[in-house]
């Protein structure tokens, strides 16, 4: 008998996955802040909207295409778009594995600025396709002449970015879906928390693909929702690829049901981007490097001198409060991702910063 492994694809077994942050078990001391995730609940409305999915025929197989999603979400966002604009993921990591799917043959370049969200590698490495990365411009700007000479088939950039949290000109991402010939990907991730977005660019470049997901502003991180707009002609390649029933019912009901009362929501952007003002300052006051942030979360640089990164990760840990730290990447070393919490966590952070400080 063969060794099974031996069928597993080359690059598949050459390969190491993702590595998605921890999520360890709830208890009511810890404090989260690891993964980006909403501090605050959904709207009551869509926990009322789960609790009617129970009543739900779970025989039947949900909407193929979640149609009332999508339509919502034009309503929603408008810019002129149209439900055959609109793809829905479980989550946007499906879109990402759609768009791969959907545009990258073996051999196709894929590229994007970084550091980065991990996964494009990752997901292209998977296609078959080769991954490079180019550096941003030394103030974070988009270096749109190095991707164009990259000649690849799929730009990614990340507005806010992860795990910076900077954003570039709308104008640079106009700009380089002019240049290059391939598809855009704009992950807008982050985007609720920061001060525009690109969907007006969509009108006018239908290379670009943008993407958004509920598991960072919308609080949704559980049921898995991620929202694709593009051209037409695109989105319809883009469902051949995706498996048919890829959202289920419930998931379906609460982002309907998000989407119409999104204006729920502004408060809690409000209060995220508020405490975000509040930890930059307090961090730089203890000797921490913060540059600005357009999402969610931070990317602190532990003060010279003191603890290395990995240090202040497993200290903060064993106080029971888990942030993100990126141990393979050299750039991010000394840094750290914080996510934005209730403000009560992060005033918690900033005493147990102050006892580590202390000695
Ligand atoms: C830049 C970026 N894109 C996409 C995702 C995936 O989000 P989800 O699959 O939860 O929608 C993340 C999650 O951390 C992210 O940081």
């Amino acid at each position: 008998m063969m060794d099974p492994m031996c069928f597993v694809r080359a690059n598949v077994a050459a390969m190491s996955g993702y590595v998605p942050g921890e999520q360890p078990a709830p208890t009511r001391q810890l404090i989260k802040l690891n993964t980006n995730e909403n501090p605050e609940e959904p709207p009551p409305r869509v926990k009322q909207a789960l609790a009617r999915g129970l009543e739900l025929d779970l025989r039947r197989y949900p909407d193929p295409s979640a149609t009332r999603v999508r339509e919502a979400a034009c309503r929603v966002h408008g810019h002129g778009l149209a439900p055959d604009q609109v793809v829905v993921g479980n989550g946007s990591d499906d879109l990402l594995t759609m768009i791969m799917r959907t545009f990258v043959d073996p051999g196709d370049g894929v590229v994007a600025p970084g550091p980065t969200y991990t996964l494009y590698a990752v997901l292209t490495r998977l296609q078959g396709g080769c991954f490079k990365e180019v550096p941003w411009q030394v103030e974070g700007g988009l270096p749109v002449d190095a991707l164009i000479a990259a000649r690849a088939k799929l730009h990614f950039v990340v507005r806010p970015n992860a795990p910076t949290g900077h954003v570039v000109a709308l104008d640079e991402v106009a700009r380089l879906c002019r240049s290059v010939q391939g598809i855009v990907v704009l992950d807008e991730a982050y985007v609720d928390f920061a001060d525009d977005h690109g969907l007006g660019l969509l009108a006018d470049h239908p290379n670009l693909v943008i993407i958004r997901t509920f598991s960072k502003s919308m609080a949704m991180a559980a049921l898995r929702i991620g929202l694709g707009f593009m051209d037409r002609r695109l989105a319809v390649e883009m469902h051949k690829v995706r498996d048919s029933y890829n959202i289920n019912a419930f998931s379906q009901l609460a982002a309907q049901v998000a989407l119409e009362h999104h204006g729920d929501y502004r408060p809690i952007w409000d209060e995220i981007r508020a405490q975000r003002r509040r930890l930059t300052l307090a961090l730089r006051q203890r000797g921490f490097v913060v540059p600005d942030s357009q999402a969610n979360f931070i990317l602190a640089q532990v003060p010279v001198g003191g603890m290395t990164g990995v240090e202040w990760l497993e200290q903060l840990k064993k106080r029971g409060i888990h942030v993100r730290h990126f141990a393979s990447d050299p750039r991010l070393a000394d840094k750290l991702r914080i996510t934005i919490g209730k403000g009560v966590e992060l005033d918690r952070l900033l005493v147990v910063v102050d006892e580590l400080l202390a000695g």
